[in-house]
């Protein structure tokens, strides 16, 4: 018997911890693990490639070269968008090379996921989907693979530019990752205690923007507060450019606060990057277990949660595991991103009731 696996669109740490995990579990259960390369391109085009191997005495193990993957991040399988699976022609293709497969693991965000659900209902694929995305919007699961990471990774960041920003007394605006999303920028902020945040899910405009930004460095800058440091974590899916808020914040204070100098730093990708933590390690193969497990027991067309933010769900051996159908998640994340979801009106309610402490 033997399962395949792929992962696909954003990559994030803990992709190849979750790859290990579902090779050691398939082995011990007694099925191979064949990895898909290039995401769902590499199944259309049939770019199979082993990831465990037989033994004497018919047992199976990962390759040896899987078997040190969990610490590296990045996916080892390679990750695309794929634009010909948006295509029926493509699903069918890449339907037909799993004929001999007991069921596929997609290991992504919602793109892959939508896709996940499409193969298991068009051509009866087995399919199990593990939520996989640094920007946390993935419904049902109250983390992703990869979320972890990128949040020590911004922390880390911050605190290096705090280092400099009171050395100068310097305002910084701090963009992250989170095109849909503004976890990473609300989780952060919190934790390198920020003096402001600024997330899409606000829905505040340009002039909104600024005239908080300047508000929040004018009063920590006050002579009676007397900050060394101010900073501002801005998502990268406010629609606002972040050098065009810094400058205009600039302009802003200039007249009271001559000298105090605005600064941006946009972290981009290498908030992606990076070896993933014990947590998205620990969390990538154990849902990753839940998957193989769900394959073997012949179930299709759901996902992995970790720890779920909502009831219902089924339970897994492990406590901290549900399965979902991936339409249920597929909705979940339209009404997180849309700003519909008691998750996301959670998330927003408690950064705005908290405004002003962030600011002290
Ligand atoms: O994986 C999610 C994400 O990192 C978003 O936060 C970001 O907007 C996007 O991917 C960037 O994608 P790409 O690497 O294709 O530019």
């Amino acid at each position: 018997m033997k399962i395949a696996v792929l992962t696909s669109g954003g990559d994030s740490p803990g992709m190849n911890a979750s790859i290990r995990a579902a090779a050691r579990v398939a082995g011990a259960k007694g099925a191979r693990l064949v990895g898909v390369e290039h995401g769902y391109d590499g199944l259309i085009d049939g770019r199979f490639r082993e990831l465990t191997m037989e033994l004497s005495g018919n047992r199976i193990a990962p390759l040896p070269e899987i078997d040190v993957l969990g610490s590296a991040g990045g996916t080892i399988l390679g990750s695309v968008r794929s634009m010909r699976f948006m295509k029926p022609e493509g699903r069918a293709a890449a339907a037909k090379n799993l004929a001999d497969f007991a069921g596929l693991i997609v290991i992504g965000g919602n793109g892959s996921l939508t896709g996940a659900h499409a193969l298991a209902t068009e051509h009866g694929v087995k399919v199990i989907g593990l939520p996989a995305s640094i920007d946390n919007d993935i419904g049902c699961s109250s983390t992703c693979i990869g979320v972890d990471t990128a949040l020590n990774t911004i922390v880390e960041a911050c605190d290096r530019i705090s280092d400099t920003a009171r050395a100068h007394r310097r305002a910084f605006v701090v963009e992250v990752m989170g095109r849909h999303c503004g976890y990473l920028a609300m989780a952060s902020a919190v934790a390198v205690g920020a003096d402001a945040v600024m997330f899409r899910e606000q829905g505040r405009g340009e002039d909104a923007l600024v005239a908080a930004a300047a508000d929040v460095i004018r009063k920590g800058f006050a002579a009676e507060r007397g900050k060394r440091r101010v900073l501002i974590i801005k998502a990268e899916g406010v629609e606002v450019p972040t050098e065009r808020l810094v400058k205009r914040a600039q302009e802003a204070i200039a007249a009271d606060l001559p000298g105090i100098d605005v600064r941006a730093t946009v972290l981009g990708h290498l908030v992606r990057g990076g070896n993933p933590s014990y947590q998205d390690r620990m969390v990538g193969s154990r849902l990753a277990y839940a998957a193989v497990d769900a394959i073997l027991e012949g179930k299709s067309d759901e996902m992995c949660a970790w720890q779920p933010p909502m009831p219902g769900g089924v339970a897994t051996m492990d406590p901290s595991v549900f399965r979902f159908p991936l339409e249920k998640v597929i909705e979940e994340t339209k009404a997180l991103i849309d700003g519909s979801s008691p998750v996301t009106r959670r998330r927003v309610k408690m950064m705005e009731a908290n405004e002003g402490t962030l600011a002290l």
